[in-house]
């Protein structure tokens, strides 16, 4: 009879005490897919007199963090405090060098210390495990490292962040502007404590940097991802989004060019009968492009204690199988560096809202400066003109929306032609601009 595996836990917040109650409620469960019992002796969290509604009798409180990591009666450190550096960073390292396994739910941390964590772990045997850290109850860290190993990615990406995706799909379906969206998102415990790490786009970079590593073989860095957030989108993209077939929504996307792997962050216009498209609210989703096989699309919830618990115990149960991957699918030594792609590189298909003096000659000059450039429209709209008062007499021209969308051109060529337009004064006001990606 094998011996239990033994587990401590550091931060007995929503899903750290949502872990304990499911060891404990799941016993047989666990013992019976993973081979092996399991069982937490340790904890220790900020306040020892929190009442958490589990049972912690018969739980040794370690004092610190540290003190945990250090214990010589634990297996498997599984931390869930979060934050990218310490105390987390020094306990989960002090875990490993200790030969012990770890699980982590931190993205942050794993951005920005994976690799020599993992290091740390090759070298003494532990796992490393950090299922939890991206798209929480969706297993698309173990589809990536094992379910895919046989297959060439050419192209992951998807919606990493249910804050903005809960903010986009109410600015679209209820015509609602950005900051009451965010403020209900933030009643309703979705954003981080501070909402602009979700809504500028620097959660999804953490989670896109440990996937693309994950996908394309390359060393973990947030660095190298382009970020750009989703403060500046008005109802009225959604709403033309719409009207031309597509949806907006904040995607990360990792993919392969020739020119080396593209790690990008932004608002994105989708097709509306992409399977991407369809993902509403809070939910979580992630696409994979694959050599020679259609996409697979993993959809579900990416946050929430029993969502993250669900990955966490995932985790803990490999552990207890004896299962040690290599953190990010192959061999720390063996990933390769990677850089940030340049955007104005970027090729694909984009979205333009302008804001047009309502005159002729207005739409000939827009039209030349986008041929000049070498770039073709998919389709061009102008909203209504509204040049006439109540009483039928003229007004003075104001603006009105054009929107066009491109076919596939480069980010430098747009931003040229839009510049000129600029400069012969029939705009007013920045054009708003949407990169689409296509399936
Ligand atoms: N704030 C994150 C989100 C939580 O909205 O998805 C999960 O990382």
């Amino acid at each position: 009879m094998v011996a239990p595996l033994k587990v401590g836990i550091a931060g007995l917040g929503t899903v750290g005490a949502e872990v304990v109650r499911l060891i404990e409620a799941q016993g047989s469960t666990l013992t019976a897919r993973s081979g092996r019992g399991i069982k937490v002796v340790a904890v220790t969290a900020r306040s020892k007199a929190k009442k958490r509604g589990v049972d912690l009798r018969g739980i040794d409180w370690a004092n610190s963090p540290q003190a945990l990591a250090e214990d010589p009666n634990i297996d498997c450190f599984v931390e869930l405090m979060g934050g990218a550096g310490d105390p987390a960073f020094s306990a989960i390292e002090t875990a490993l060098k200790a030969g012990k396994s770890v699980v982590t739910a931190n993205k942050a941390l794993i951005a920005k210390h994976g690799l020599r964590l993992a290091t740390a772990a090759e070298k003494h045997g532990g796992a490393l495990n950090f299922e939890a850290a991206v798209g929480a109850a969706i297993p698309v860290i173990k589809t990536l490292r094992e379910g895919l190993a046989g297959t060439s990615i050419n192209r992951v990406y998807g919606i990493l962040n249910g804050t903005c995706n809960y903010i986009l799909t109410r600015m679209e379906q209820e015509g609602l502007p950005f900051a009451e969206c965010l403020t209900d998102a933030q009643r309703l415990g979705y954003a981080e404590a501070n909402p602009s790490f979700d809504v500028d786009g620097h959660d999804t970079a953490q989670k896109l940097a440990i996937l693309a590593s994950l996908a394309f073989g390359t060393k973990v860095a947030q660095s190298a991802v382009y970020v750009e957030g989703i403060s500046s989108i008005k109802p009225e993209d959604l709403r033309a989004a719409e009207e031309l077939g597509y949806r907006v929504k904040l995607l990360g996307v990792a993919v392969r060019t020739a020119k080396g792997i593209e790690q990008r962050v932004h608002p994105t216009m989708v097709p509306k009968s992409s399977s991407i498209a369809q993902v509403m609210g809070v939910t979580n989703a992630v696409t994979v492009d694959g050599e020679g096989i259609p996409p697979i699309t993993l959809v579900g919830p990416g946050a929430g204690g029993a969502a993250t618990a669900s990955a966490v115990l995932a985790d803990i149960a490999d552990v207890a199988r004896g299962i040690r991957a290599k953190p990010f699918g192959r061999p720390v030594d063996k990933l390769r560096a990677t850089s940030k792609a340049p955007m104005e590189r970027h090729e694909g298909g984009y979205y333009i809202r302008l804001m047009a003096r309502d005159l002729a000659g207005t739409a000939a000059t827009i039209a030349k400066r986008l041929a000049e450039q070498k770039i073709s429209l998919e389709s061009i709209v102008q909203r209504h003109p509204d040049g006439v008062d109540i009483n039928g007499t003229a007004k003075k021209p104001s603006p009105v929306p054009v929107i066009l969308i491109t076919y596939a051109t480069s980010e430098d060529a747009v931003y040229r032609a839009l510049e000129k337009v600029q400069r012969d004064k029939v705009i007013s006001g920045r054009p708003q601009v949407i990169r689409i990606e296509k399936n």
